[in-house]
């Protein structure tokens, strides 16, 4: 109750956060007669009293709910302020409201300090809602809507409880985003090159100013032989030689220069009909990353308990409310642990994100409840208190093949060997178990090379944390630290094993048993939100066809 007293400033800006007043248990009923300024978005407006004042709504973004704001028509010409988007800076004192209305104040204003107007024929967030598809071609405004801005305060909260909850246990290192080897080994990376737009710039400068002809060429070569001569020539009659030696000097750089530029072709560069990526910026192919996991190891064997939490990058076509090509990821890589000790932190991690949400975005919740889900609360309680369900993929694929025999029928055959597709994945935890189920002990043929491969020899010690309305949530693994056996599982796979060199050494040299998984930010937010497609959940989504701003 202490700190309720006390009203909050915006630190680093002059004015009072609407969230300090509107959030207040007296819904700010003990502040009123204070003089104070805010600031804000106009939600609503409407002029009231034959044009004598206006009512306002007005959102600053600190919490989903925005403060009434009455500003008389002796202060300025109502009918810009009440357009919807309109930016206020206001000053005035907070007043108690009559009896019975919803606000417990309202700001009544003695001076306005800033208007940023908004022509309403233009505005391409109107008072109607759009759809949140529709907001998607509006992806620089859509921060103004409740619901993005709703979003932006839950997805803020899940990635500040989620450094929370690992600097008690972890050390956060920085992955690198580019990167010369494929974590996954499924080959949907992204490229990185300079070789398109250094070409481009060859072509453009050849077309500007044509190479030198080998008539040049010999003629600047003349040309450093007669300096040359000329210089010796001087030594030897021993007169002062400083000019004759800067023209030499001049003669060899021009050649030099000439010489390059005779070399320039247009193009991306080639070798042995290949293009030469020896030319490339970082002389080899370079990629975007498609999880920090194999970088983390390296501190993961020095460190050991670590993880990572950064953008990551997939250039598979897959247009679903589930997938986008730039998403985040959460890796810990924790050392001298091993599946079940992974499987452990996993429901532990997941568990503490629910309950911070349930702490910390109660307002934010309620809105989502409100407006799309009215389970989401509710979701977030069970699987903060639940313990998840435990089951084998061999398990796994006996109960679905009871299913697929008895209930209904899966579009893609149940079978021990297939990789869990989507409606398998969420059957287990939507309908048979009701709660988060931990699937462990994958077949091998269709997993990455890395997992560690079971006594069995047919499956690897990795999990899938599947999750109500969003199926695979976070997928992890225990590392193979066995260096003979790493080596041949790489190689099974089709991979090179030169551009792996560098993560066989952990097994080389000090191997150590470790295992950590990757948790889907976007999937987490998606989970808590209740929302229905990935593409609201991260602020600017790329996917096939779409990269905006
Ligand atoms: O299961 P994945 O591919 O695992 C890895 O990348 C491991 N290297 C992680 C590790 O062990 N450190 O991806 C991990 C999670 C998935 O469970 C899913 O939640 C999310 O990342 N994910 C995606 N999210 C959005 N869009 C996509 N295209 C995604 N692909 C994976
Ligand atoms: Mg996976």
């Amino acid at each position: 109750m202490e700190a309720e007293m006390s009203i909050e400033n915006s630190k680093f800006s002059s004015r009072v956060l609407i969230r300090s007043i509107v959030n207040r248990s007296d819904g700010g009923e003990s502040l009123a007669g204070e003089k104070m300024k805010i600031g804000g978005w106009v939600k609503t407006g409407r002029e009231q009293g034959k044009g004598s004042f206006a009512f306002l709504e007005v959102n600053d973004g600190s919490c989903p709910t925005s403060l009434q704001v009455i500003v008389n028509s002796s202060v300025t010409c109502l009918s810009t302020l009440v357009q919807t988007g309109t930016c206020v800076y206001v000053e005035g004192v907070l007043t108690k409201t009559p009896q019975g209305t919803k606000q417990k104040v309202e700001l009544k204003v003695d001076k306005l300090l800033h208007v940023g107007p908004v022509d309403s024929a233009t505005y391409p967030i109107p008072k109607t809602k759009l759809t949140l598809e529709r907001l998607r071609d509006f992806v620089h405004m859509r921060p103004r809507t409740n619901t993005i801005s709703a979003v932006a305060r839950i997805r803020n909260a899940l990635a500040y409880a989620t450094h929370t909850f690992f600097q008690m246990h972890n050390l956060y290192v920085h992955t690198p985003i580019i990167t010369t080897s494929d974590c996954e080994g499924a080959g949907e990376m992204f490229q990185v090159t300079a070789l398109f737009s250094d070409a481009d710039k060859v072509d453009k400068e050849l077309k500007q100013k044509p190479p030198p002809s080998e008539a040049d060429i010999e003629a600047a070569k003349k040309l450093v032989s007669e300096k040359g001569e000329a210089v010796k020539s001087a030594k030897a009659k021993k007169e002062d030689i400083t000019d004759l030696v800067t023209e030499l000097k001049k003669a060899k750089d021009d050649l030099t220069r000439l010489e390059e530029r005779f070399k320039l072709k247009p193009g991306l560069p080639e070798k042995d009909g290949k293009i030469d990526y020896t030319r490339d910026f970082f002389a080899r192919q370079a990629f975007l990353t498609v999880s920090g996991q194999l970088q983390v190891e390296t501190f993961a064997c020095a460190l050991s308990n670590v993880y990572t939490f950064g953008p990551t990058f997939r250039a598979e076509h897959s247009h679903t409310s589930r997938h986008l090509a730039e998403f985040w990821m959460v890796e810990p890589e924790i050392a001298f642990a091993d599946l079940e000790d992974d499987m452990n932190c996993a429901e532990e991690y997941v568990k503490f994100l629910c309950k911070w949400l349930l702490e910390h975005c109660r307002d934010d919740m309620e809105f989502m409840v409100k407006n799309f889900d009215k389970t989401a609360i509710d979701r977030l309680e069970m699987v903060s208190s639940t313990p998840f369900e435990r089951i084998t993929y061999t398990r796994a694929i006996e109960l679905l093949k009871d299913v697929d025999a008895k209930v209904k029928t899966f579009e893609k055959k149940v079978e021990w060997g297939i990789d869990l597709a989507s409606e398998h994945e969420r059957y287990l935890t939507e309908v048979m178990f009701k709660k988060p189920v931990i699937v462990y002990n994958y077949p091998k043929d269709f997993k990455a090379f890395y997992m560690r491969l079971n006594d069995d020899l047919r499956t690897v010690a990795a999990m899938d944390v599947l999750v109500p309305k969003v199926g695979e949530l976070i997928g992890g693994s225990q590392r193979e630290e066995r260096y003979e056996v790493i080596e041949k599982r790489i190689l099974d796979s089709g991979l090179p094993l030169e551009p792996y060199e560098w993560y066989l050494d952990l097994r080389r040299y000090g191997t150590v048993k470790h295992s950590g998984f990757g948790l889907g930010f976007e999937r987490m937010v998606l989970f808590a939100t209740g929302l229905d497609n990935i593409r609201d959940v991260i602020p600017f989504p790329r996917y096939p066809g779409r990269a905006d701003l």
